[in-house]
């Protein structure tokens, strides 16, 4: 029997206020989860409140990616106050590892999921967009075990065959748990050179997988420098002039009518 958590509790009160949490994953590393983690949260706070967590236990790059390297999140009586910059508020376990290597193993790993969740003061938010620890193994489990509000899965693939399987891996995961997933997203899926797309990471058939598994969003975003630029040096600014921005639009609409029907 699992032993009793009195962290299990306040995790669900967390959740409580957050209308709808939408979590990043791949299954394959590598392939931009942390970067459409990141540029999701930065379209959904146009519009909405934002959170954005990072609970990749091995590589937590989210404080690089907003610039929030040397930044310590605060304490209140409440637990910690994210950081907040370019109006989403951010928490990663990142903020608690500086550079040093993680070496943590299962329970650990388990461990350092629940107390961030549980010590997280969000407040109320529209949304929260959780960049999940890569693969498919526990630590996605209690990812998504205890995010305890309405959520949905959006998968990131790039389109390599490898990549392809791994994903697929993924989206069984999330059916089996029951969670749905609202896109799949080709990322990297070419390179624009005068209006013609070229491949570079493969051409492998994401729509087709997406049609075998139901899933009615595929959103195709190219290899852009703009993208990188803008990951590489905390300057996000620059996201808002790239496709990836224009192209995860789709999925922003999806979920403003989701939680519209919630309201
Ligand atoms: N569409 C894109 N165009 C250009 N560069 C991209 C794009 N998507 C991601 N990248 C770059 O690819 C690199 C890897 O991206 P990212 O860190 O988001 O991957 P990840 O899946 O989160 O990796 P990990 O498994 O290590 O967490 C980053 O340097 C990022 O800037
Ligand atoms: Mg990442």
């Amino acid at each position: 029997m699992e032993k009793y958590d009195p962290r299990d509790a306040i995790i669900e009160e967390k959740f409580r206020k957050i209308k709808f949490s939408v979590l990043v994953g791949s299954g394959k590393g590598g392939v931009g989860k942390s970067t459409i983690a990141s540029i999701l949260a930065l379209s959904l706070s146009r519009k909405f409140s934002v959170g954005l967590l990072d609970l990749d236990v091995h590589g937590p790059v989210i404080p690089e990616i907003f610039g929030l390297e040397n930044v310590e999140p605060k304490e209140s009586k409440k637990g910690l106050i994210p950081p907040e910059k370019y109006g989403v508020k951010v928490m990663s376990l990142g903020f608690f590892t500086e550079k040093e290597p993680i070496p943590m193993r299962g329970n650990a790993k388990t461990d350092a999921i629940k107390e961030i969740l549980a010590i997280t003061n969000w407040g109320p938010l529209d949304f929260l967009v959780v960049d999940l620890p890569p693969g498919t193994g526990d630590e996605t489990l209690t990812s998504v075990k205890y995010v305890t509000n309405s959520k949905g899965a959006v998968l990131v693939t790039i389109p390599s065959k490898i990549s392809l399987s791994v994903v697929e891996r993924a989206i069984r995961l999330f059916r089996e748990l029951n969670v749905s997933i609202l896109a799949l997203i080709n990322n990297m899926a070419y390179y624009s050179l005068g209006g013609e797309k070229i491949s570079i990471l493969g051409e492998a058939h994401v729509e087709e997988l997406a049609r075998k598994y139901g899933i009615d969003e595929v959103v195709e975003i190219p290899i852009d420098p703009k993208v990188s630029k803008a990951i590489e040096s905390g300057s996000l600014e620059l996201i808002f002039q790239s496709e990836a921005y224009v192209k995860t639009g789709k999925i922003v609409e999806k979920l403003e009518k989701l939680v519209e029907k919630q309201s």
